[in-house]
């Protein structure tokens, strides 16, 4: 229809996901410096009501139906609970879900939930203590599983879990993690690594790829794909032992699925990324601030459809890294 996000590829984004802030109270070492990064002034941020007014607009007038709220770190913006409580409230209503690192959810989980937030998905990448220290470079795993549990605890299920594997540091855990999970009745997804950490320091050789994490978990497990369909979902399912738990691999480097993409990004200080690795974002918080209605700032999000790519282009000889890292893009 007229009213959608649609590409020049035949591709239609339903589904958005909104950056609430580039900041992060954790430091992995794949995705930032140890000192942190330059974060986006106040100013330049979203107030929470220009964020439900710009969700307002895709979900009244774009067609989108899901929205997933990421970061940074989504739970150290304030106004959560509000914005979440004004975009379950909207019609036809949206389906609502964060990808957090999990710190605090012991104390906000059940907040959440009322507020009308449906799923929670958890990045951990291993399940022992001293790896946890070393990569994310912060003391806190303990805090992690009771923010798991937590979430599990307040109906924000079936929760997932992503993990990326580091060659050299938890290359060989995957079992391990599988089995943790499987016990806890988490749905565990193993991420390849891409380049968008803000060090520009990613490499091939250094990926651990999905052919790879096979091999592993097949050392332990039998792997099926399964039944359900894959649609649009970046996760490629397979079910362990005969099922019924699955385990998940988002391949996205060695088996790219842009083809079926049906995502679009609003960064926190109001920019529309059209992919990951988009190389232009459009500005509608100055559209936003300079005034514009609700069917203007529609009609500019559809344009910046127009520009998205058919694919991220890691393969190609000209391809380039956004600028933007991933914690500034929410993943
Ligand atoms: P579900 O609806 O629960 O399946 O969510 P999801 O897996 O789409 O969301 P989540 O935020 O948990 O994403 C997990 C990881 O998938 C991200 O951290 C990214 O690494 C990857 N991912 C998500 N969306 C995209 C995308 O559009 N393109 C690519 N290449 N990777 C993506
Ligand atoms: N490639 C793939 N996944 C990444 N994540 C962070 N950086 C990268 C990257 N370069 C993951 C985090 C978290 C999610 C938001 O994105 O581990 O699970
Ligand atoms: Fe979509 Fe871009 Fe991700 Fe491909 S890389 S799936 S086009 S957002």
């Amino acid at each position: 229809t007229s009213a959608a996000l649609a590409d020049g590829f035949g591709r239609v984004a339903t589904d958005l996901r909104v950056s609430l802030t580039d900041r992060c109270n954790l430091r992995c070492s794949y995705c930032m410096p140890a000192e942190g990064l330059d974060w986006l002034p106040n100013d330049d941020v979203l107030t929470d009501d220009e964020v439900v007014r710009l969700i307002t607009i895709a979900v009244e007038r774009l067609g989108v139906r899901e929205v997933r709220f990421t970061g940074g770190e989504p739970l150290l913006r304030r106004g959560l609970p509000d914005i979440i409580r004004r975009t379950a409230a909207l019609s036809p209503r949206p389906d609502t879900s964060i990808t957090t690192n999990a710190l605090g959810l012991t104390r906000t989980a059940r907040a959440l939930a009322e507020a009308g937030l449906d799923r929670v998905n958890v990045s951990l990448d291993t399940v022992r203590e001293e790896d946890f220290k070393t990569i994310t470079r912060r003391d806190r795993f303990a805090d992690v599983v009771a923010g798991l549990a937590a979430a599990a605890e307040a109906g924000l299920g079936p929760v997932k879990v992503n993990a990326v594997l580091l060659r050299g540091i938890n290359d060989d855990q995957a079992p391990e993690l599988l089995q943790w999970c499987m016990d806890r009745d988490y749905e565990l997804r193993f991420i390849e690594q891409m380049p968008l950490d803000a060090q520009h320091g990613w490499s091939r050789e250094a990926m651990v790829t999905a052919d790879e994490i096979f091999d592993s978990l097949g050392s332990a497990f039998v792997l099926e794909p399964a039944e359900e369909p894959r649609g649009s979902a970046p996760a490629e399912l397979f079910t362990v032992d005969g099922g019924p738990h699955t385990v998940g691999v988002i391949a996205s480097v060695t088996r790219p699925f842009c083809g079926d993409c049906d995502r679009v990004r609003l960064t926190a200080d109001g920019q529309v990324r059209n992919c990951l690795f988009a190389r232009e974002e459009s500005d509608l918080r100055g559209a936003l601030r300079g005034g514009a209605d609700d069917a203007e700032i529609a009609r500019r999000w559809q344009a910046a459809m127009l520009t998205k790519r058919p694919g991220h282009g890691i393969d190609d000889v000209t391809f380039l890294q956004p600028s933007r890292p991933m914690s500034a893009i929410g993943g």
